[in-house]
């Protein structure tokens, strides 16, 4: 959840570190701190709790020369956000200095013998231990940090990416990475560290994705050397890095998270881009057909996933059952990984991760695997960990999701889901291929029609500003609708933090109907295919009750406008491909309703981009 950078050249490293730390903001920002060895020698460490912009007026008039260091912005698990418990942290001969992402889950047993031995600790962090453990195996077995490091590794329990820069070799850094993803950048006679691509891209295409329980050893003018947790030689991997530089920046727009709404119909042909077959009506997913015999038996699918894409997971479900007549369960990843699951080899457990690092879903589809299930992933970023744990997957190539609330990367993922479920089906023989080649067809208009609905920006904007007022938000919808009706309230509370509640339409007189007064606004998704005359129903429940009604209807709905407060219009489509649609003047309203609050849209109270911890 943490932003890690890591700099080794002949450049300035302060700048590099910075900019970095600017780039990775988005992972995490209680507090954030660097550590530079300077021209002189020095290990200088500065930190503060707040943001990057703080870090960088705390720093003002010191050494920040150097060549070598290491930059953090932190997300706080062990340890309020101070400065103290801000990273880098020293070693106690302050030789050494360690950046860390993750939780070791043994660092208390480790600190009480650390401190028992007589070392002393400035923090409340388990990062701390490490660095503390590192300097005690370097002391105690006479070593140098190289052999150190593998043996206090060995030693440590949980994930962890680390970095580690040392005073009395500022010509190397090392890294390693457990559960916690870890990019390594190499440049002309530079390497580059990153939690993620985006203070990498910038420099080099050229990059190594750490793999698990391997440690990294850079030294200015040398190859890279990495080993396992063994010391055992690895082969360093090169990959090409597929991010642009333009992808990580805001072209224009106030917020990433206005970028990448607007992005959708660009991103929506990305996801479709070599999939489909319109001539046959058929959609290639090499993932699928390459696996066809385990989807042709597979008696079940279950879909493991958390927040905004355990929302696409529930849509997902709608449309395979539809077209498969393949049972689907959907669950919370954090659920599913502790409660004893039945999982059969027969089963296909379907990871759902923008990040692809989440933590509950990487221990989900582990423990799937541990009983011989299938595990495919549909997840946005390249290389990232669940892509590599699992056995086959598809990508939803929307490029880098900054904004904290996902909005692209979830429509991509449903549309993924439709492009699965088609495939499915198509296999299997229980979707007709004049169906098949229908919603094909249909797909390839969606990406207009959503071009249609964002041209409303300016309405929903106005709209906005009269419910800053709101305390409480209730959105319903049936079908395929229920699930953005989840969606929008988990966009509304996560940014504007008002509280907002999804509900199924028809289950609000079962209990939800109770909160319905002339204060509260209920957005109701009432698209004219499927369930119409039941959700206007609902609508007439609501305004007996004086519930202030904003509808999402078809476009030229004239019958729902005249029971509506407000309405906002989405083109026609097929039932299935509504949720796509309606999601948009949702994404647009709990954008603009948290700016008309004043709120930090991007980077919201409490929340982190890649939750890596469980
Ligand atoms: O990277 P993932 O898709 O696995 O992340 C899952 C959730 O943490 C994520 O969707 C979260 O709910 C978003 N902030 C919602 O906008």
């Amino acid at each position: 959840m943490c932003g890690i950078v890591g700099y080794l050249g002949n450049q300035q490293a302060y700048d590099i570190l910075i900019k970095g730390l600017y780039r990775l903001e988005y992972r995490g920002y209680d507090s954030a701190g660097i550590a530079l060895v300077n021209n002189n020698g020095n290990l200088s460490v500065y930190k503060t709790k707040g943001k990057v912009a703080d870090l960088e007026k705390a720093v003002a008039g010191k050494d920040i020369s150097g060549t070598v260091g290491i930059a953090h912005t932190r997300w706080a698990t062990h340890g309020e956000p101070n400065d103290a418990n801000a990273h880098p942290h020293y070693s106690e001969n302050h030789k050494l200095a360690i950046i860390h992402n993750g939780i070791i889950e043994n660092y208390q047993a480790l600190k009480t013998e650390l401190i028992n031995r007589g070392y002393h600790f400035q923090s409340d962090t388990d990062t701390e231990v490490a660095v503390q453990l590192v300097q005690y195996i370097m002391d105690s077995h006479s070593c140098p940090l190289e052999d150190a490091v593998p043996l206090a590794l060995n030693s440590i329990v949980g994930a962890y990416a680390i970095v580690i820069v040392d005073k009395t070799h500022p010509d190397r850094l090392i890294a390693a990475r457990k559960g916690s993803p870890l990019i390594i950048g190499i440049g002309k006679d530079e390497y580059l560290v990153g939690s993620d691509a985006t203070p990498i891209v910038e420099y080099t295409k050229k990059v190594i994705y750490l793999g698990e329980e391997q440690i990294a050893f850079m030294t200015k003018g040398e190859e890279i050397r990495i080993t396992d947790l063994r010391s055992v030689p690895q082969t360093a991997e090169i990959k090409k890095l597929e991010v642009n530089l333009s992808q990580i920046e805001k072209g224009g727009y106030p917020h990433f998270m206005l970028k990448e709404i607007f992005e959708q119909p660009e991103t929506l042909r990305a996801s479709l881009l070599g999939r489909l077959n319109p001539e046959l009506g058929q959609v290639k997913l090499s993932g699928i057909i390459d696996n066809e015999k385990r989807f042709l038996k597979a008696k079940r699918i279950i879909i493991c996933a958390c927040g905004t894409s355990w929302h696409a997971g529930l849509i997902g479900k709608y449309i395979i059952e539809e077209l498969t007549r393949i049972p689907v369960e959907v669950e919370y990843s954090s659920e599913f990984r502790y409660r004893n699951p039945v999982i059969r080899n027969d089963d296909i457990v379907i990871a759902i991760s923008q990040s692809g690092e989440t933590a509950d879903t990487l221990a989900a589809i582990q423990l799937a695997k541990e009983a011989g299930a299938f595990l495919f992933g549909i997840c946005n970023v390249v290389g990232s960990s669940i892509p590599r744990a699992t056995d086959s997957g598809c990508y939803t190539h929307v490029g880098p999701e900054i904004g904290v609330a996902s909005t692209k990367a979830f429509t991509a993922q449903v549309t993924v889901l439709f492009l699965l479920a088609i495939c499915i089906a198509e296999l299997k023989g229980t979707t007709s291929p004049e169906r098949c080649a229908e919603l094909i067809r249909e797909l390839q208009n969606i990406p207009d029609k959503i071009a249609r609905i964002l041209v409303h920006d300016k309405q929903i904007e106005e709209l906005a500003k009269v419910f800053t007022y709101a305390r409480n938000f209730l959105y319903l919808g049936r079908g395929y609708n229920y699930p953005i009706a989840l969606e929008g309230a988990l966009k509304l509370k996560e940014i504007s933090y008002i509280h907002a509640e999804g509900c199924p339409a028809a289950e609000m007189k079962h209990g939800t109907i109770a909160l319905i007064d002339e204060e509260m606004p209920v957005v109701v998704i009432a698209p004219r295919r499927g369930h119409y005359d039941k959700i206007r129903n609902n609508i007439q429940e609501i305004k007996a009750r004086k519930g202030k009604i904003i509808s999402i209807v078809t476009e030229g709905d004239e019958d729902v406008r005249k029971i509506s407060d407000y309405v906002f219009e989405i083109p026609d489509t097929e039932e299935c491909f509504a949720p796509i649609l309606s999601v948009i003047p949702l994404q647009l309203l709990a954008y603009h309703v948290a700016i008309a609050k004043g709120r930090d849209v991007d980077q919201p109270r409490n929340l982190a981009k890649s939750v890596t911890v469980e």
